[in-house]
């Protein structure tokens, strides 16, 4: 009989939250979900790897987000280029705003955005890194975008910019879809694309970065139907966060008064997220009114009005704008996952979003009990992402399994092979339950789509 025991003791301390941002930096970088870019060269600021799970988390969002977003009847899917004609960035307003004010320190060289500087903490012309007075430069408006050419000669006329938004490609695409697709106002457009931005400050992990991915829609409406629209995806864009997992508790809207209101916006939420750095945006919603496709329309002389059969009348459709950062998402997930009692560390995620969905453990490396696991291992991975490990103690084995936050252990001693039996171990109550072997992918089924989150 077996010499090891498949129950374990549960940790004393009372379970706690990410506290610190090190904490999981240093469990994505242990764990294999996020590297720092170019590393054996020192790596490259606000730039990111993700590994083999990280990976497996990031293709899961952008799988639930394009689910979500593309299974309804009203929205269709695109994918635009990278590169884009430069016209598009004069018309769109971020060659002329899509600025933020830089000021350097002349004594210690640090950097920071103008706007960005507590005046409740700092006087003026005070830098926030050495503390000396009268050492800040003049603010400099300094473009986001960055630039590069196109073709062989580096000269003005091949200026081209890496997309700062994935939002431009869908404006210029809006009577291709419209047509190609036959669909009528009101109906959206959704697509997730890399995005570049040169921030000045970038920073907290992957939170700000220099490039990064976006999962944006925009949906096309009649004007004055706008706020209409606004409300439902505001309240659609909130849910979806809630479905993924993610506490309600650490989720609020933040309105855009009149003085954060973008050029472009006639009304803005965020939703935000509650990080141990405070709480900050994961998601702008926006209505965008038809300001991007009237200037589209200047700028290009390509009329891009929308005739309504119905009501016989020709106008440009207003937009409402759901705009997620992937890899923000993709943060707020592992925050949100992280607990910790002091002994052990889990990652509480929602099985949809965890890399792996199921792991089997021999028991022991005994030949009669790894045919049993070989044979539970290949039945289960036909339908969910599965891994195994029996290198080690068992409770070695489910921590390293937590920590990666894989909801389910099957364990296979020695009473599965007189019983045809498995033994089930939940990551996130420690608790265990015995069931038939054959019973194992419905059971799995049955536990994720109930799947509660406590908030
Ligand atoms: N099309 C509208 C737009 O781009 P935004 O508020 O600038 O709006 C939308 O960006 C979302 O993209 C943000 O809520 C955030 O999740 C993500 N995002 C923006 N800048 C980012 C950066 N530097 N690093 C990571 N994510 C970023």
């Amino acid at each position: 009989m077996s010499d090891e025991s498949i129950t374990e003791k549960k940790a004393p301390g009372p379970t706690t939250d990410l506290k610190d941002m090190n904490d999981l930096v240093s469990l994505c970088k242990r764990r294999g979900f996020v590297f720092p870019s170019s590393e054996i060269y020192g790596g490259i600021t606000a730039c990111w790897d993700y590994g083999p799970l990280g990976i497996e988390v990031k293709r899961n969002v952008k799988e639930l987000w394009w689910r979500a977003m593309t299974d309804r009847a009203d929205v269709e899917g695109l994918d635009a280029a990278i590169l884009m004609h430069p016209k598009t960035w004069e018309a769109s307003g971020h060659v002329s705003g899509f600025v933020d004010p830089l000021v350097d320190c002349k004594n210690c060289r640090a950097r920071f955005r103008a706007d960005q500087i507590d005046k409740t903490k700092y006087k003026p012309n005070e830098c926030p890194s050495c503390g000396k007075f009268g050492t800040l430069t003049e603010p400099r408006q300094f473009n986001l975008m960055f630039k590069t050419f196109m073709g062989p000669l580096e000269e003005s006329a091949s200026v081209v910019y890496l997309r700062p938004e994935t939002a431009q490609g869908i404006y210029v695409n809006f009577l291709n879809v419209h047509q190609s697709a036959r669909q009528k106002v009101p109906f959206g457009i959704a697509q997730i694309g890399k995005a570049f931005r040169n921030e000045i400050t970038p920073g907290n992990f992957i939170f700000r970065t220099r490039e990064f991915e976006q999962m944006e829609m925009q949906f096309f409406v009649k004007p004055g139907t706008d706020m209409e629209w606004f409300e439902k995806w505001k309240k659609t864009r909130i849910d979806w966060h809630l479905a993924n997992g993610i506490r309600k508790s650490k989720l609020r809207f933040h309105q855009h008064k009149d003085g954060e209101l973008a050029h472009y916006a006639k009304a803005a939420f965020d939703i935000e997220y509650e990080f141990p750095f405070g709480w900050q945006e994961l998601e702008g919603i926006h209505n965008r009114s038809d300001f991007d496709l009237k200037r589209h329309q200047e700028f290009s002389g390509k009329k891009l009005e929308y005739f309504d059969e119905v009501g016989r009348e020709r106008y440009i459709p207003y937009v409402v704008e759901t705009s997620a950062g992937c890899d923000r998402t993709l943060l707020v997930a592992l925050a949100d996952a992280y607990r910790t009692d002091g002994d052990r560390i889990w990652m509480q995620l929602h099985p949809n979003l965890a890399p792996y969905k199921v792991t089997v453990f021999p028991l022991m490396k005994k030949p009669d009990l790894l045919e049993f696991k070989d044979k539970v291992f290949n039945d289960v991975k036909k339908k969910y992402r599965a891994t195994q490990d029996d290198a080690g103690s068992i409770g070695k084995r489910y921590r390293r399994q937590d920590e990666i936050g894989t909801p389910f252990g099957v364990t296979i001693d020695y009473d599965s092979l007189s019983n045809n039996t498995v033994t089930i171990r939940h990551r996130d109550s420690m608790a265990q339950e015995t069931i038939p072997a054959e019973k194992l992918t419905s059971y799995i089924e049955e536990k994720i789509a109930g799947y509660k989150v406590v908030d």
